[in-house]
């Protein structure tokens, strides 16, 4: 360590001009440190708002007037699925939106809906974890269910 302070020294002495900086700089390392924290903070924002699953996987649903069978769909949901699947389907931090391409008719058939009711879901499109069965809920709520899911679906421009 003894070396390097001569060698600083010769430096300044080189480079007089740093010294009489001195006072301007510290104005500028508060200015500095300022930047920083505003770098620091705008980074924590984007950490949180570009989180990829899940809130991002929450979407806008528009509800339609409801046919009576999807009203009773609509109750039935909210007892056992939005939990999970959010209000109105339309996602939550413990479950994905229904109303969403993925699960539009020719990718997730209605049976796909019993299905996932019967016998829980492994989780493969999201990185939610698994769905567990639904065993309380009846076949006749299901078939409710996917009805008022297909209508929030359909107001929603996937069909
Ligand atoms: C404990 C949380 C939870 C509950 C309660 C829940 N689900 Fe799910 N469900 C999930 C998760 C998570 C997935 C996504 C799995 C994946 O693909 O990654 C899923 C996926 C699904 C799927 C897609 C199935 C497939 O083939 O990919 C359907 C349909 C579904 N749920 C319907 C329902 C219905 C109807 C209810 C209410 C009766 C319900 N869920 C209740 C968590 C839940």
């Amino acid at each position: 360590m003894p070396r390097r302070s001569p060698r600083r020294a010769t430096e300044n002495a080189a480079h007089p001009q740093t010294r009489k900086a001195a006072p301007r700089d510290q104005s500028g390392g508060r200015g500095g440190a300022l930047l920083l924290g505003v770098i620091v903070a705008l980074g924590a924002a984007a950490l949180f708002w570009f989180r990829p699953v899940p809130s991002a996987t929450v979407v806008d649903v528009a509800v339609p007037a409801l046919s009576a069978q999807a009203e009773r769909g609509a109750a039935a949901f909210a007892a056992n699925c939005t939990a999970c699947h959010g209000a109105n389907a339309a996602g939550s931090e413990s479950g994905p939106p229904l109303v969403h391409r993925i699960y539009e008719p020719s990718h997730h058939a209605d049976g796909s809906f019993h299905i996932a009711v019967r016998q829980g879901v492994r989780a493969h499109h999201w990185g939610f974890g698994d769905m567990p069965p639904q065993p309380h809920v009846t076949n006749a709520e299901v078939a409710d269910i996917v009805a008022y899911v297909r209508e929030l679906q359909h107001a929603n421009g996937i069909r």
